[in-house]
């Protein structure tokens, strides 16, 4: 077989930026507009089914400037079968927020719950492969796009044990939530990595404590964290805690970033109002509580909708609670520094020519200081693939972890054969594995076989 490297880079350099906003003299008469005096936002969950609202995308174009997708990202809608991947509700709503100058939080990469069928009755390594492909693959895809991503989503257990919650992840290992971050920064070096859980509002519950000590040894150990997200679904049984402000400082003191990602509080009239504007100044007084998003716009939108507990009615009125909260936020002084950190994007392919029934092998490599992401293509020739093998060359980098291949050593020369699932490859389709690694990625050079 022929070896003809196409080589192609490109470096892209997302420059440091340090944001502080002040306070205006002038009362904001939108939420998004009112945070941002502090430098912080305000956001919603969007549904894409609703978005042909008039009244809905009117309040939502009018007050917000966060967007988070309420069930469009979450991997039964991204990756309905293994390796096809669908992101047509989820760009609609991308799309629609970055159009209007609204940011996204990504939610979620990796969730005991809404698994496709597929994910459901998988275990072991085959699991643990297939959540870093997904992650790698959709925080690729929208790389760029994200201001925060929930990486990794109720993973902890309700009650006074502290323990993990029991879920097919959970048992792939302790570790699978330390390896989806990693995961998660390699593929979007510039998004805010957040872990996000509910019922972890009260700083005295055992599932707080619990993730606090989690997110303090992830910071100890340097597995990339930058946020947490305290979902703030709050009814009668649950009401807002009296320390919430308490367990938002002491998280925000382990340096993350904290934001409250999926509020609702059921009730109505002054109660509802009072509730609401105690969040919502519980967030203003710490510092590194960047924003605000409610779960939901209107009452009848939300997934409690007979609770009515969001801000805005049925009809698309503005409640008390709304009120409430524009109030609190205009009257907040400036807030929270915003800082992006400095990172460098290189991608560069290297490919070699097939022979007829052969295959050739192609990578895509995001490498940042300390480690890279390959994502290897392999495209049968002229014939259809049974079987395929790849050699990939790793001079000055050690692979870390690997999905959908299998891989013998980690250095040097590394070799990789294909899986079950990926072992037949139609003429002219192709078919992809990825690794992670530690230090160089470059100079990959693979060579593909059919087997
Ligand atoms: O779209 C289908 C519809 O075609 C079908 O007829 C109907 C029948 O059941 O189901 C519809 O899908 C529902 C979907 O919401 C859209 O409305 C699903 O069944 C339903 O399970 C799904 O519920 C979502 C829930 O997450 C699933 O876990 C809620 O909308 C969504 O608000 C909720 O959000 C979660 C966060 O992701 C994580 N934190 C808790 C929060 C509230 O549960």
């Amino acid at each position: 077989m022929s070896l003809v490297p196409i080589v192609s880079t490109v470096a892209a350099a997302a420059l440091g930026a340090t944001l502080i906003m002040a306070g205006s003299a002038n009362a904001a008469t939108t939420l998004g507009a009112a945070a941002q005096q502090s430098g912080r936002y305000f956001g919603t969950a969007v549904a894409a089914g609703r978005m042909g609202d008039s009244t809905y995308i009117g309040i939502l174009n009018r007050e917000f400037d966060m967007v988070t997708a309420e069930n469009e990202m979450k991997i039964d809608a991204t990756e309905p079968s293994q390796g096809r991947f669908t992101y047509g509700n989820a760009d609609r709503i991308v799309n629609h927020a970055r159009s209007q100058g609204k940011r996204v939080r990504g939610h979620t990469l990796a969730w005991h719950s809404q698994q496709p069928g597929w994910m459901q009755s998988m275990s072991g390594s085959a699991l643990r492969n297939a959540m870093l492909n997904h992650i790698t693959q959709v925080a690729t895809y929208y790389r760029g796009k994200i201001y925060a991503w929930d990486v990794v989503n109720e993973a902890f257990a309700d009650g006074s044990s502290g323990a993990r919650r029991d879920s097919n992840l959970q048992r792939t290992g302790n570790d699978w939530i330390e390896a989806a971050f990693r995961a998660a920064r390699a593929a979007d070096p510039g998004a805010k990595l957040c872990y996000n859980d509910y019922n972890t509002d009260d700083w005295s519950h055992a599932k707080t404590q619990a993730v606090y000590r989690m997110v303090q040894d992830f910071k100890a150990r340097g597995v990339p964290i930058d946020c947490v997200g305290f979902q703030s679904h709050f009814n009668p049984q649950s009401p807002v805690p009296s320390n919430y402000q308490t367990t938002l400082q002491n998280f925000a003191n382990l340096g993350v970033d904290v934001q409250i990602t999926e509020l609702d509080i059921e009730g109505s009239g002054s109660a509802q109002a009072a509730n609401y504007e105690r969040v919502t100044r519980a967030c203003l007084a710490v510092t590194r509580c960047a924003g605000i998003t409610v779960w939901g716009i209107r009452d009848s939108d939300s997934w409690r909708a007979s609770g009515t507990p969001l801000l805005f009615d049925s009809s698309g009125n503005k409640k008390a609670a709304y009120t409430s909260v524009l109030n609190a936020l205009n009257a907040a002084g400036p807030g929270p520094t915003t800082t992006t950190t400095t990172t460098t994007t290189t991608t560069t392919t290297t490919s070699n020519n097939p022979g007829p029934g052969d295959c050739t092998a192609t990578v895509s490599l995001n490498q940042w200081a300390e480690g890279f992401v390959a994502t290897v293509k392999v495209t049968a020739g002229s014939s259809a693939l049974n079987g395929w093998r790849v050699t990939t060359t790793l001079s000055n980098g050690t692979v870390t972890n690997s999905w959908s291949a299998n891989r013998s050593g980690n250095s040097g020369t590394v070799n990789w054969t294909n899986v079950d699932y990926n072992a037949s490859v139609p003429a002219g389709g192709s078919t992809e594995f990825g690794f992670q690694g530690t230090g160089s990625g470059s100079g990959l050079n693979p060579t593909c076989a059919a087997s």
